[in-house]
């Protein structure tokens, strides 16, 4: 593999409250702009793994090196500043901010991060670009973000987490009811969207049947030494 954009080495991290660790990984590696389906049964590790990738839970022991930096060398500080100038990440409950507009929400990373707002240029012609090539009516965008359904209010998080170009998207999938022609539809645009800005994908879900078309399928089993 050339170098790796992601890679996990002889990982180990337990929940403080929990006697035996959640996550065991030898090795976990992933290459520039390789998209990986993560899939595994609920309570697998898969948001935890995702957030030790993401630098907001640190490894009880192991490295985890982004792009060349070892995170595990970071202060929390630099790790905050790290994720918002190189990781989009759209979680499970999508976290978007209740009081401001579906456009204020895609704009925050640029808001945080200059890198980020540096990349997207003019920063209200790129949410504007990224929600209409994720299909979010222009009628919508100055609504409070809540106001939006599930199926919108993801595709809202999608543009948040590609604003600016991170080199890594974090995707969470989320629990909700969307139905399975929806999410497919989803992670079609998310896909598409990931590729032309050269952004590694690391899609999570416990739906097999989204794993279509993923080169790369990865489930926690084969990488997590730990049993359930
Ligand atoms: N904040 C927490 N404190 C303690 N234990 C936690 C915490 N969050 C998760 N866990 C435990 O860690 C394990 C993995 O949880 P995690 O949320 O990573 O699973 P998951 O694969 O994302 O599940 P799902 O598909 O339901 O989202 C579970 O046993 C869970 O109970
Ligand atoms: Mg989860």
């Amino acid at each position: 593999m050339p170098q790796p954009v992601l890679s996990l080495e002889n990982l180990l991290f337990r929940w403080p409250d929990q006697v035996a660790a959640c996550l065991d990984i030898e090795r976990f590696e992933v290459a520039a702009d390789e998209q990986v389906f993560i899939h595994g049964e609920s309570g697998s590790g898969k948001s935890t793994l995702l957030n030790l990738i993401a630098g907001v839970l640190m490894p009880l022991q192991g490295n985890i090196v982004a792009l060349g930096q070892p995170l595990t060398a970071l202060s929390a500080a630099a790790r905050d500043r790290f994720r918002v100038d190189h990781i989009g990440l759209i979680f499970q409950q999508f976290n978007l901010i209740p009081y401001l507009s579906v456009l204020d929400n895609v704009l925050l990373p640029c808001r945080f991060s200059r890198r980020r707002a540096e990349r997207a240029g003019d920063i209200r012609q790129a949410a504007a670009t990224l929600l209409r090539h994720l299909d979010l009516d222009e009628n919508l965008w100055q609504r409070p973000a809540t106001q939006l359904s599930v199926g919108q209010q993801q595709r809202v998080a999608a543009a948040r987490a590609l604003i600016g170009r991170p080199e890594i998207v974090i995707a969470d999938e989320p629990t909700s009811a969307l139905d399975a022609a929806r999410q497919a539809a989803f992670l079609a645009l998310l896909r598409r969207e990931c590729a032309a800005a050269n952004a590694t994908l690391l899609f999570v879900s416990h739906d097999l049947r989204l794993a279509e078309g993923f080169v790369r399928r990865v489930e926690m089993g084969q990488i997590n030494r730990m049993p359930l």
